[in-house]
């Protein structure tokens, strides 16, 4: 498969990179410095991987690396949208203490960069109806199992839930696009008491993909890693 994963510097997407690539699969790497080490010293073991300029708050480099792929007639099977952060500020403030700016950036990245990324590469993806777009997510932003933690993050991850679902029915069945809860990973966003380690959560994520692991076929695009639907 040809394969772009947006955020693959570290944490999840870099474990999600170095799934695929291990079956040989064509990988894109976003990132949002190319001088990554890690990925760069990955891409000498795997010849297939590359890494691209993607910063999803910059609305150029996503239109120029789609442009980049277009040119070389690069047809994406799966994409994977996996850039997301958590502010410092969202953490120990309530959604009235949480300042204006912290809100806003979360939102930023996380929901319109989420936008940004999926106006100019899903026109890339294959529409025979085998090809897929996977929106990492979270348990974080469902409406209904709603805590009051986190609540910049949550409602920028609940917007994200909700453009997996506009997008679904965009797409109708020219696509498969879920929304995926990765689990409680431990990575930088997660800390160290998080309950699995982001490789499991690629594990998953990589039988979603190649259909090793079953969904099962409800209304519901809101999945986690194992593919158990997610309450929305
Ligand atoms: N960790 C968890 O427990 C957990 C739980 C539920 C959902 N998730 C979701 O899973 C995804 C991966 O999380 P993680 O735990 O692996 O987080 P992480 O270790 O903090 O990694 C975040 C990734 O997003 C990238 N990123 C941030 N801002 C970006 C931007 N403007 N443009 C492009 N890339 C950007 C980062 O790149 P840089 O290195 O350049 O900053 C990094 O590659 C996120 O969407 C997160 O919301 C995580």
């Amino acid at each position: 498969m040809n394969i772009v994963v947006v955020g693959a510097s570290r944490g999840l997407g870099f474990c999600l990179v170095d799934r695929f690539a291990k079956e040989g699969h064509r990988l894109v790497a976003g990132v949002r410095d190319i001088n990554n080490e890690r990925l760069n010293s990955l891409s000498k073991t795997y010849k297939d991987i590359r890494l691209m300029h993607m910063d999803v708050t910059d609305e150029e480099s996503i239109k120029e690396a789609a442009k980049r792929l277009r040119e070389e007639d690069f047809t994406i099977d799966l994409l994977i949208h996996n850039a997301g952060i958590i502010v410092d500020g969202d953490g120990d403030k309530d959604i009235l203490g949480i300042s204006v700016d912290d809100f806003r950036r979360t939102l930023e990245v996380n929901t319109t960069g989420t936008m940004i990324a999926l106006k100019y590469l899903v026109p890339l993806v294959d529409k025979s109806g085998s090809g897929q777009i996977f929106l990492i997510t979270s348990e974080a932003g469902s409406i209904t199992n709603s805590g009051s933690n986190l609540a910049a993050y949550s409602v920028s991850k609940a917007a994200q839930n909700k453009i997996a679902f506009i997008l679904k029915t965009t797409l109708a069945s020219s696509c498969r696009v879920l929304a995926i809860h990765p689990g409680r990973m431990r990575t930088d966003m997660g800390g160290p008491y998080s309950e699995i380690d982001p490789e499991e959560a690629a594990e998953g994520i990589y039988r979603l993909a190649t259909n090793k692991t079953e969904v099962r076929q409800g209304s519901s695009i809101f999945i986690d890693y194992k593919g158990q639907e997610m309450q929305i």
